[in-house]
């Protein structure tokens, strides 16, 4: 079973995914951890995350950079959003998603195209929302030191280059069912999303 869960930033999307994830004991790509990975390296590497081509030597990435820290950074997000415009960094990331995605058993996939790129014949589909303002405070109680304006001003910027983009932007798949967020809590979440996939699968 392939189940695909996109949305914007800090929809409560990763979280849902995990628990998916563990709740049908399958395999989880957070791909968003990709696309920060390809925007750090490019960074580090000294070239422009705006420049395709350096955003594309910049796919090469050591499998070691996945788990640093920094990946999780509003300005690994930032980065990622800029890089990821590019249709070349995309199509560099392509195989490896949709591999992942076809594994024997199936698996569970979060990012802002699973369900219309990387996995249109999924099982079940998510789009995973919440308001502006809420998910600009989740940020805010992850990230206390950071203040709320300026959180809010970079997810409403990535908000606008990821759906604005014309390679692969984010958008409900017609198939996805939605899920808001705003007014639930990470459990009510959850069991919703877990409800929505259980009665697609019954279909
Ligand atoms: O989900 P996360 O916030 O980690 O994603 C970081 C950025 O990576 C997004 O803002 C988006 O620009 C990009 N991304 C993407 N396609 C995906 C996953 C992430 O373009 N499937």
């Amino acid at each position: 079973m392939i189940i695909a869960v996109d949305g914007p930033a800090a929809s409560g999307k990763g979280t849902i995914a995990r628990a998916l994830a563990v709740h049908y004991d399958l395999p989880h790509l957070d791909t968003g951890l990709l696309y920060r990975a390809v925007g750090v390296a490019t960074a580090r590497a000294g070239r422009d995350p705006d420049v395709e081509a350096d955003a594309v030597a910049g796919c090469r990435i050591d499998e070691t950079l996945l788990t640093d820290p920094e990946l999780r950074t509003e300005v690994a997000g930032a980065l990622a959003s800029r890089v990821s415009r590019h249709p070349a960094v995309r199509a560099a990331l392509l195989e490896y998603q949709q591999a992942f995605a076809r594994q024997p058993g199936g698996a569970v996939l979060d990012g802002r195209d699973i369900g219309t790129v990387i996995a249109p014949d999924a099982d079940a589909k998510l789009f995973v929302t919440a308001s502006t303002e809420v998910r600009a405070q989740r940020r805010h109680r992850e990230d206390a030191l950071t203040d709320y304006d300026a959180i809010l001003a970079d997810i409403e910027a990535r908000d606008a280059r990821d759906s604005g983009r014309s390679a692969a932007p984010l958008r409900q798949a017609d198939d996805a069912d939605l899920l808001d967020t705003t007014d639930m809590t990470i459990g009510a979440a959850v069991q919703r999303a877990i409800a929505l996939v259980e009665a697609r699968i019954r279909r």
